[in-house]
């Protein structure tokens, strides 16, 4: 398992600045105003970083971008990295700052001199982020050395530590929703996959696994399909944290597909090896629980995931199977590879018969129409409570985790029907991620404010964002957190 970067915030002594070795950060004011440490590298350097501030180079460069100076004279440092912020820098550009000192690589130790630098807590959240690699199974690397260290010299090391405590909370859930949607699905079985979410109980996580008899006999006849063509047994996981409150709890559930070939309705060959990030919903949710109950929020949330594999098999579902949920209504399998939503039913079902959920939210990678309508810059928000998911994208957007409402209605739900059951698994090509989320809203109750997150497009990228490698993301675990603390903390 990846292990966050060790940030250690030290005390700013200015006169050791020019012995410091590896690479020395500072910040510069787009208006070309220093704080005393960059001041006192700018002399050293005998006013390099002066003229860079004076460039057109860094009048055009971005808020929250660099620039290098290589071997500087006068320092010890091997190269000065001069970052573009604002003093009062947004959260969003200080995260943006910290993500420019990852990228430019952790080769070295990184000294980010800082002493009076506003919102330095987003700027380390943002190092830690984007410097995250996931290289578990890449020999020859540094494999067992320690990484560099990553130093932040500040005036007031408790107010620092103070605002980074919680978002590094945060990053420990991103970090471990990035590690199980990366993890092979020869490694993460479903099995696994539980092992791990057990692992949370070290942090005060209550975790249970449903084995397949438990499912059966709670008639969780839809799920139980989907697995039933794969050497991996299916699994519910149900997590709960309790940090405070006896309200009904908030309820997140997660479409954890460890492999999705399509089943019998088999994909094709191209592109099938990405669906090892098919339980992305799963490891979503899984990372929120992460961050909440390493940050010990004081609210009440339960998290439910169910772990299945889609394969063909002389066992598998096939297309034409009608199959019962646990609600109690029947579905036409047309085409197996619609698996998801076919787990969902049944968990969200279950999650709302057994915990009387506020409100709940589920995350799922469910469909590829989702990236066609919104490439992969934005998860498909549906809802069927205006103030709720309000809140959500307000929370997402603070996040600069991008989502956007897509409609739900009748006209949609009818593409449903079927000739012999009470609904078809799928409603056709024409809106296939509305179609899916309708198929959802079968299994919400009247009166459960809901949001489905439709994350295909989000969970896993082929290029880097700013904040995240390529691979997997974690989008999610930071408006989710949000969305708890503001809405759900007592
Ligand atoms: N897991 C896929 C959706 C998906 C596609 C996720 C691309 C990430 C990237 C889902 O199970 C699926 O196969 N959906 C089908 C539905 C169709 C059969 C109605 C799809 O989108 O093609
Ligand atoms: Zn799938
Ligand atoms: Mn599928």
């Amino acid at each position: 398992m990846t292990t966050l970067p060790q940030t250690t915030f030290e005390q700013m002594d200015i006169d050791g600045i020019a012995a410091i070795e590896g690479r020395v950060v500072i910040f510069v004011a787009p208006d070309g105003s220093m704080d005393a440490g960059a001041k006192r590298v700018d002399r050293l350097t005998k006013k390099a970083v002066s003229r860079l501030a004076g460039s057109k180079k860094f009048e055009d460069a971005e808020p929250g971008s660099s620039h290098m100076i290589g071997f500087p004279v006068g320092m010890a440092a091997e190269a000065v990295q001069v970052v573009k912020l604002s003093r009062k820098p947004t959260a969003s550009d200080a995260r943006k700052a910290g993500a420019a000192v990852s990228r430019a690589g952790t080769d070295t130790a990184v000294s980010v001199i800082a002493p009076t630098m506003a919102r330095i807590g987003d700027v380390a959240l943002g190092m830690v982020l984007r410097a995250y690699d996931f290289s578990a199974y890449r020999t020859g690397g540094n494999d067992g050395e320690p990484d560099p260290a990553l130093t932040v010299y500040v005036n007031d090391t408790d107010a620092a530590k103070a605002e980074y405590a919680p978002l590094e909370a945060q990053a420990q859930g991103v970090i471990f929703t990035r590690d199980l949607t990366n993890e092979p699905a020869n490694v993460l079985t479903t099995t696994e996959f539980a092992e791990r979410l057990v692992g949370l109980r070290e942090l005060g996580v209550e975790v249970e696994v449903l084995e397949e008899p438990e499912l059966e006999k709670l008639g969780m006849r839809t799920l139980l399909g989907v697995g039933q063509g794969s050497e991996s047994p299916s699994k519910v996981v149900v997590m709960q944290w309790n940090g405070g409150g006896d309200e009904a709890p908030f309820a997140l559930v997660g479409k954890g597909v460890v492999f999705d070939t399509g089943g019998i309705s088999i994909k094709p060959g191209p592109g099938m090896e990405e669906m090892t990030m098919d339980m992305g919903g799963a490891g979503v949710v899984s990372g929120v629980m992460k961050s909440i109950a390493t940050r010990k929020a004081k609210a009440n949330v339960v998290a439910l995931v169910g772990l299945v594999e889609n394969m063909p098999d002389g066992k598998a579902q096939r297309p034409g199977d009608v199959v019962k949920t646990m609600k109690g209504d029947t579905v036409e399998i047309i085409n197996t590879d619609a698996e998801g939503r076919l787990v969902l039913a049944d968990v969200l079902w279950y999650t709302q018969e057994r915990f009387k959920p506020s409100a709940m939210v589920d995350l799922a990678t469910l469909t590829g129409a989702v990236i066609i309508a919104l490439g992969h810059e934005n998860a498909g928000t549906f809802s069927n409570d205006d103030s709720f998911v309000g809140d959500f994208l307000k929370a997402a957007k603070e996040e600069d985790e991008g989502a956007w409402r897509l409609p739900l209605s009748p006209d949609y739900d009818r593409l449903l029907k079927n000739r012999i059951a009470d609904m078809s698994n799928i409603g056709g090509r024409p809106a296939g991620s509305i179609t899916a989320a309708q198929f959802l809203q079968r299994f919400v109750k009247e009166g459960t404010p809901w949001i489905h997150l439709d994350i295909a497009g989000v969970a896993y990228v082929a290029k880097g964002t700013t904040l995240s490698n390529k691979g997997a993301t974690g989008w999610g675990v930071r408006a989710l957190d949000r969305l708890i603390r503001d809405r759900f903390e007592v």
